[in-house]
């Protein structure tokens, strides 16, 4: 089963929209096997995004990200990566489909919500960088034969 890291980052932590947030995911089927609030400190903000590093957008970024706490999860599930990715809708919210998180809730790119791991590989090192494996909870769940084939 495929595991992916999703952040509220802070605007969505502001507004009062962390609730909001992982009923979706919940509401979906997905399964929950890590949650935390965390502070997140430039250094582990810059490892994070360090993908964009460079870009012009980077210091916005990490002054975004690192500006209040942030809700960071572990989702699992079938194809948990794109399901969780197409949820959040595209990264500009003027472009993201209506009935994701980002059209729904979000106006601004620079303030878009939510933060969900784009493929297997940054999915292991993000998960990583937010928790031991230890904060990781493998349980069984009564409903999942009836959301899961
Ligand atoms: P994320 O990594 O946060 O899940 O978002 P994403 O994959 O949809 O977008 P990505 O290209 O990875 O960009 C990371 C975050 O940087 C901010 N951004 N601002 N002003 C801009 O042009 C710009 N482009 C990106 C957004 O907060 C975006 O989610
Ligand atoms: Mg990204």
């Amino acid at each position: 089963m495929e595991r992916t890291l999703v952040l509220v980052k802070p605007d969505g932590v502001q507004r009062g929209l962390i609730g909001e947030i992982i009923g979706r995911f919940e509401r979906r089927g997905l399964k929950l096997v890590g949650l935390k609030m965390l502070q997140m400190t430039e250094q582990l903000a810059r490892r994070h995004y360090a993908v964009h590093e460079g870009k012009a957008f980077y210091p916005g970024l990490i002054q975004y990200i690192t500006s209040a706490p942030v809700v960071a999860m572990v989702w699992e599930g079938p194809k948990a990566i794109e399901n969780v990715r197409k949820m959040m809708g595209a990264t500009r919210p003027e472009e993201a489909a209506p009935g994701t998180i980002r059209s729904d809730l979000a106006l601004a790119t620079s303030r878009n919500l939510v933060h969900g791991s784009d493929s297997p590989e940054t999915a292991a090192f993000e998960i990583g960088l937010f928790f031991n494996e230890n904060e990781l909870i493998e349980w069984s769940r009564e409903l999942d034969d009836w959301l899961l084939e």
